[in-house]
C-alpha cells in the first residue's frame, strides 16, 4: 500500500471520510443543523487545512478551536462524538495508504481531537 504523497492523495482521503460523516448516525447531526455545511465550501478547506499539516503548504489560515467552539454552543461535542470521529478518521486513512505520511495524519487528527475536548468547555 502506498503512502500519502501529494493533495490528490489528501482529496481521496478527505471525500471518503466525509461520505463516512454523512451517513454517521452520530456526527451526521453537526453538519446538517440550523446552518448546514456547504461541502463544496468544507471539502477544499479541509483538503488545504491537511496538506497544510503534511506538506506545509501554507494555504490553511483558519481557527478550528474557535469554530469548534462555537459548534459546541449550537451542539455539545463529547468525548463520545471525538472518538467516532477518530475512528473514521482512521479508518479512512488505513483503507488507502500507509507509512509515516498516513501515521503523522492520524496522530496530528488525534492530538487535535485531545485539544478540542480538553479546551472546549462543556456547553450543558
Ligand atoms: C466531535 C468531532 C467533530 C465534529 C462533530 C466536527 C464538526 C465540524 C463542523 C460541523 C465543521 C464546520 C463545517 C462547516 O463549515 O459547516 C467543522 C470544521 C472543521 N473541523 Fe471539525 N469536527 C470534529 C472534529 C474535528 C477534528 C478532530 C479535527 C482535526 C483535524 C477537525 C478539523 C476541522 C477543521 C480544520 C475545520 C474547518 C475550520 C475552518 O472553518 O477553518 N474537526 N468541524
Amino acid at each position: 500500500m502506498p503512502d500519502i504523497k501529494d493533495i490528490n492523495d489528501i482529496e481521496t482521503i478527505i471525500l471518503d471520510f466525509y461520505e463516512k460523516v454523512k451517513v454517521d448516525k452520530l456526527l451526521r447531526p453537526f453538519f446538517f443543523g440550523e446552518k448546514p455545511t456547504k461541502w463544496e465550501k468544507h471539502i477544499p478547506l479541509m483538503i488545504s487545512f491537511w496538506e497544510n499539516v503534511l506538506f506545509y503548504s501554507g494555504n490553511y489560515e483558519g481557527d478550528p478551536l474557535l469554530i469548534h467552539r462555537k459548534i459546541n454552543k449550537i451542539k455539545a461535542t463529547e468525548t463520545k462524538h471525538f472518538e467516532r470521529w477518530n475512528n473514521l478518521f482512521d479508518e479512512t486513512v488505513n483503507a488507502h495508504f500507509k507509512g509515516a505520511n498516513a501515521e503523522k495524519m492520524k496522530q496530528h487528527a488525534q492530538a487535535i481531537a485531545e485539544i478540542m475536548l480538553s479546551k472546549i468547555e462543556p456547553s450543558n
